[in-house]
């Protein structure tokens, strides 16, 4: 897709709202209208070099409006002069999310180290465009509307952990099953079938994993150990999984031989 726009001058990592219309700040506006939804992980290009990489989207105005719109966050991948510019959109990696459930984690007071290992891992399985992080304290409310959000933002695969349990605050599969459109009952129990080769209590998890829109969310425990051991068992069905999921049509006894 050709996308015309004007943009400030923007400086490596600065983060700009592409709008339509005159917004307060800095901005990219689209000479088009109306603004395209562009995924997060789209790159934005200019004579074959990458500019801008969408990481996010934004509701503009902020107030609220029944004109409001969903507007793409455009991070520049270097410095840019701005100007008038006519960029190439492409998507060369998926984007991952990944959503830590911790009330201790939530007030900074636990370091997370689930959420790094589950990024570390999956782009040893694919290419990644966009990888982002979110912690949230255990709370399903809250889990579903991110979960929802990201869906819509285009999110490939959205990973959880922690809350799979049985404790009173773990709420992780409640707040999954609320949003997903069907569940992948394979992934599930690829993982539980692995997890009960390292420890009896992998029992306790009630993680799911299952698809919303165009997206994968598969729910992990909360430790470490158990992230590893989880997502080990299903990384390696994921990109087909997703080829699978956002079109791939070709015959995968021919196509797929592992
Ligand atoms: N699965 C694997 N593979 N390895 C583990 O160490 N820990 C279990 C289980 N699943 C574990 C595992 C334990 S002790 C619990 S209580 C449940 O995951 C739920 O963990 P959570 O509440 O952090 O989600």
């Amino acid at each position: 897709m050709e996308i015309q726009l004007t943009s400030a001058p923007c400086a490596a990592g600065q983060v700009l709202p592409l709008a339509a219309g005159a917004v307060r700040g800095m901005a990219a506006h689209c000479t088009q209208l109306p603004v395209p939804q562009l995924p997060v992980g789209t790159e934005l290009c200019h004579n074959g070099e990458v500019l801008f990489l969408v990481t996010g989207r934004a509701v503009l105005p902020a107030c609220p409006s029944p004109h409001a719109l969903f507007c793409p966050l455009l991070q520049a991948v270097q410095p840019c002069a701005g100007g008038e510019l006519s960029l190439q959109s492409q998507r060369r990696g998926r984007a991952l999310a990944w959503v830590t459930l911790s009330d201790k984690g939530s007030q900074g007071l636990r370091e997370d180290s689930s959420g790094p290992a589950i990024e570390a891992m999956v782009r040893q399985i694919m290419p990644l465009a966009h990888a982002q992080g979110f912690l949230l304290p255990d709370d399903a409310a809250q889990l579903s509307c991110l979960l929802h959000e990201l869906a819509g933002q285009g999110y490939d695969c959205i990973c959880t952990t922690g809350g799979t349990g049985l404790g009173a605050r773990d709420v992780s599969p409640q707040a999954t099953a609320r949003v997903l459109e069907y569940g992948l009952p394979g992934f599930v129990q690829a993982m539980m079938q692995a997890s009960l080769s390292k420890t009896p209590h992998a029992a306790l998890s009630r993680a799911l994993a299952g698809v919303l829109g165009k997206s994968i969310i598969i729910n992990l425990p909360g430790s470490h150990k158990a992230v590893v051991e989880n997502l080990a068992a299903v990384l390696p069905a994921l990109p087909h999984a997703l080829d699978k999921l956002q079109g791939d049509t070709t015959d995968c006894a021919v196509a797929y031989k592992g």
